[in-house]
């Protein structure tokens, strides 16, 4: 049983094809006027549409009514019905998305034989489109870490707008994850069966992007020696993410613009538009606003991408991710790659805190494969981390530099209470337990520079928690600012 809205303005073949539709047990929408057939689409959401190409010449036409059927959301399946010897009309309707053609005059079983199988594809379509969403929705969320309010927001804007087809438009420095959230995006719609088809716009000269977006015919340009469909109609049913969409020239803006107001492609070399059912997801690293005021960027093709914005924070927006982000590498990658569970202790984890991160994620993620490859006994320590991390700390003084330990590890383990191991899986909290020591490990001190080591510590994560901000941090502590910079330089005293 399937909604199905037919239109064609012979009254007699309508209520031919009706009856049969209903003895099938169909629930059926005739209509023999094309503009009360295109105005009702929307309401009766059919499943499928069987509309003669050529209506009542004042009405609208078949065509029209095709473009609006696959457009909803989901897509009707369409079948077209032409007139005798009207062969290319058809082609030209398969192109622009319909499921299958009749030409006039046909069997009545043609037609039954025509909607089974249009009907049959469509539900083995929808039902996969249900299996694979929860399968994907589980997946892809979970690969976008954060629990900060700034990525609540992110996620409650993803879960609002993935299942619609407004274009988006992802903002955010380099490294934050803009391209994980266009694939989030794609993976929870139920456009998640086609394919998700991501493009670099600054990677190729003009004229490459170009053929590659769009395709050629053969005999283009030089070099054009076959036929080449572009990445949008590779896209059809699917999503483009148009990555770094700021640095696409003059001329692809323009043609972009079309894409977006007409759905419809054309090749190089060729005037023949071909309709694309294709969702455009955009991002850019820059703000696009300072681009349209020098002049490179078209403002009314920053609107129509600009319908719904999701912004990323930056890393040190959102620095209490930090710890979450370093447990989500360490144990969904690096563990599930290597096989070896990795630990962090917790002065390694206030420096990861401390840290700037003008690469973001990306950098992080760098960061803690490096000290992974590098780090003694799976246990990562300040040392294993990058060396510019390292002149941070000193800058901003801490006892861990101070502390490598230049003796060599006995066998019994010591506990160092602030080396102690950061529990980075969350439920098996490890605090308080000690690091195994190694090369990395230093004998016991006087009280007093362990006293000073917790000072230290503690000082350093109420600067990570402002993110440097020293008047905060004072604040935060309940201390005069005097009182946090003497604590800050007693250091060089130890
Ligand atoms: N919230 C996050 N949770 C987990 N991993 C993340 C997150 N954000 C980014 N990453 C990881 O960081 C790396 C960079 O992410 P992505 O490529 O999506 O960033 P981008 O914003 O597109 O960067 P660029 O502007 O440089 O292209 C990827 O390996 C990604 O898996
Ligand atoms: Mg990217």
């Amino acid at each position: 049983m399937a909604k199905v809205l037919l239109a064609d303005d012979e009254v007699t073949m309508v209520q031919m094809v009706t009856e049969l539709l209903r003895a099938e047990g169909h629930e059926v929408f005739p209509f023999t006027n094309g503009n009360a057939a295109l105005g009702s689409l929307e309401t009766v959401a059919p499943e499928l549409v069987i509309t003669d190409l050529y209506l009542d010449k004042t009405s609208a036409q078949g065509i029209e009514i095709l473009h609006k059927a696959r457009s909803l959301n989901p897509p009707a399946i369409v079948i077209v019905i032409t007139g005798f010897g009207s062969i290319e009309t058809a082609v030209e309707a398969m192109k622009k998305g319909a499921y299958d053609y009749l030409e006039k005059p046909f069997k009545l079983d043609e037609l039954k034989l025509c909607i089974q199988r249009a009907l049959s594809y469509n539900t083995a379509i929808s039902e996969n489109v249900y299996l694979r969403k929860q399968l994907k929705k589980k997946y892809q969320f979970s690969q976008i870490v954060g629990s900060s309010a700034k990525m609540q927001e992110v996620f409650k804007m993803i879960e609002r707008v993935a299942d619609t087809d407004s274009t988006i438009l992802v903002l955010g420095e380099s490294g934050t994850g803009k391209e994980l959230v266009a694939k989030a995006l794609h993976y929870n719609s139920r456009r998640q069966l086609s394919p998700f088809v991501p493009v670099n716009c600054s990677a190729l000269p003009e004229n490459l992007l170009e053929s590659e977006l769009f395709g050629h015919r053969k005999g283009a340009f030089t070099g054009a020696i076959n036929d080449k469909k572009g990445l949008f109609q590779e896209a059809d049913g699917g999503t483009i993410f148009l990555d770094e969409v700021g640095s696409m020239s003059a001329m692809l803006q323009s043609r972009l613009l079309r894409v977006l107001q007409e759905r419809e492609v054309r090749r190089v070399g060729d005037n023949v538009p071909i309709y694309v059912n294709v969702r455009v997801v955009a991002a850019s690293n820059e703000p696009l606003e300072k681009r349209i005021k020098d002049g490179t960027f078209r403002e009314d093709l920053y609107y129509r991408l600009n319908v719904i914005p999701i912004l990323l924070p930056s890393l040190r927006e959102r620095r209490d991710d930090i710890p979450l982000l370093v447990s989500h590498f360490l144990r969904d990658k690096v563990h599930a790659r290597t096989g070896k569970p990795f630990q962090i202790t917790r002065q390694a984890m206030e420096v990861l805190c401390a840290h700037h991160w003008q690469g973001n994620v990306r950098e992080l993620e760098n960061a803690i494969e490096r000290a992974c490859a590098l780090c003694e006994d799976n246990v990562i320590r300040v040392a294993d981390l990058p060396p510019a991390f390292q002149q941070y700390f000193k800058e901003s003084p801490s006892d861990t530099v101070f502390a490598v330990p230049s003796v060599p590890s006995t066998s019994q383990s010591r506990t160092n209470p602030a080396q102690a191991l950061y529990p980075v899986s969350g439920t098996s909290a490890q605090t308080g337990s000690s690091a195994p020591e190694t090369g990395a490990s230093r004998a016991l001190g006087p009280l007093k520079t362990f006293l000073r080591e917790q000072e230290l510590a503690f000082l350093n994560q109420a600067l990570a928690y402002t993110g440097g901000d020293k008047e905060k941090a004072a604040e935060l502590l309940n201390i005069s600012l005097a009182t946090l910079y003497r604590k800050l330089s007693e250091d060089e005293e130890l």
